[in-house]
């Protein structure tokens, strides 16, 4: 049976420690895969995008593959043919589909009607790439991930609720702090909970950063305003005791990081000060796509990790 990749819990933590292995490997010797030769993967885009895009198609190329890139605008799709028709079409030329849109429900609807594995390059839900890489990230800088504390501080948008999710299943510990009115989608935090009960992970939701960074190993932003939202000045407003600066970071844990997904809002979600200080981090995590995105293609289209 194919294997699609929409939800980080789409995977199995031992699975997640297998593809974060394998990455780390991959790392190390970019040609080494080439189980995509012979394969065409499509990557569709409805929303912009620079690290997710171009590290999959170089990741695609690297491991043999063909990568097709479809903006989203130029196809039928734009003109409302039906998801569904366009999951069986794409199934019969295509061997696997990156999508990244706005509903999570379409990128449900292409991988039910589709025969091929579909993978989430982001949806206003969930963003399940960006948090594999960012594990990768965590596991290579602390050699582990179960027990430590990541607080989330911000927006509880698409990161905010996959960072839940992937607390709930991998045993790490997560607070988020938003703004009242902006929390994480209730479905996520249900979820995290449910996880998280097999993992005995901390899942919290509070309104209060300063609380939120206490004991915390990594804090994590993401911007204020994503891709899809309208950017009020009432908005700004409510985000502006939610930034991570210097003052924020001293109150974490000694040895605590600092990530960001990027794109950064520099002097919104964190200051330049700290973006700076923390990016060899930042720059990792963004260059880890590329990596455990490859591990993860080579376990979902040919089961070979
Ligand atoms: N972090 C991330 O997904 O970046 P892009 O929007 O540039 O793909
Ligand atoms: N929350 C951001 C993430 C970008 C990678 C957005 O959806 O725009």
């Amino acid at each position: 049976m194919k294997r699609d990749f929409l939800n980080i819990s789409d995977l199995t933590r031992e699975e997640i420690y297998k593809i974060i292995e394998y990455a780390i490997d991959l790392k190390k010797d970019k040609f080494k895969d080439q189980s995509l030769k012979g394969k065409s993967i499509g990557l569709i885009f409805m929303k912009q995008s620079t690290r997710t895009r171009v590290s999959f198609e170089v990741g695609i190329y690297q491991m043999g593959g063909q990568p097709l890139y479809i903006s989203g605008i130029t196809t039928q799709l734009s003109r409302n043919e039906d998801i569904k028709d366009t999951a069986r079409v794409l199934s019969r030329y295509l061997d696997g589909i990156v999508i990244r849109t706005y509903s999570h429900n379409e990128v449900e609807e292409l991988a039910k009607y589709g025969s091929i594995p579909v993978i989430n390059a982001l949806t206003d839900y969930l963003h399940p790439c960006q948090v594999l890489a960012d594990l990768q990230t965590i596991y290579e800088r602390f050699g582990k991930i179960e027990g430590l504390k990541l607080a989330y501080i911000g927006d509880g948008n698409n990161m905010a609720n996959t960072w839940l999710i992937a607390g709930g299943l991998m045993g790490l510990n997560i607070t988020v702090a938003t703004p009242e009115g902006y929390e994480p989608n209730g479905k996520a935090v249900k979820e995290a909970l449910d996880l998280a009960k097999n993992t005995g992970a901390n899942i919290e939701i509070i309104n209060d950063p300063e609380e939120a960074v206490k004991d915390a190993d990594i804090l994590y932003t993401d911007v204020w305003v994503s891709m899809g939202q309208e950017d009020t000045e009432d908005r700004k407003k409510a985000f502006k005791n939610f930034r991570i600066d210097k003052s924020l970071v001293k109150k974490a844990s000694n040895n605590a990081i600092v990530m960001h997904c990027l794109p950064a809002h520099k002097g919104e979600e964190i200051t330049e000060e700290v973006f700076e200080e923390f990016a060899d981090v930042i720059f990792e995590e963004a260059e880890n796509r590329l990596h455990s995105q490859k591990a993860l293609m080579s376990f979902l289209f040919n089961s070979l990790v």
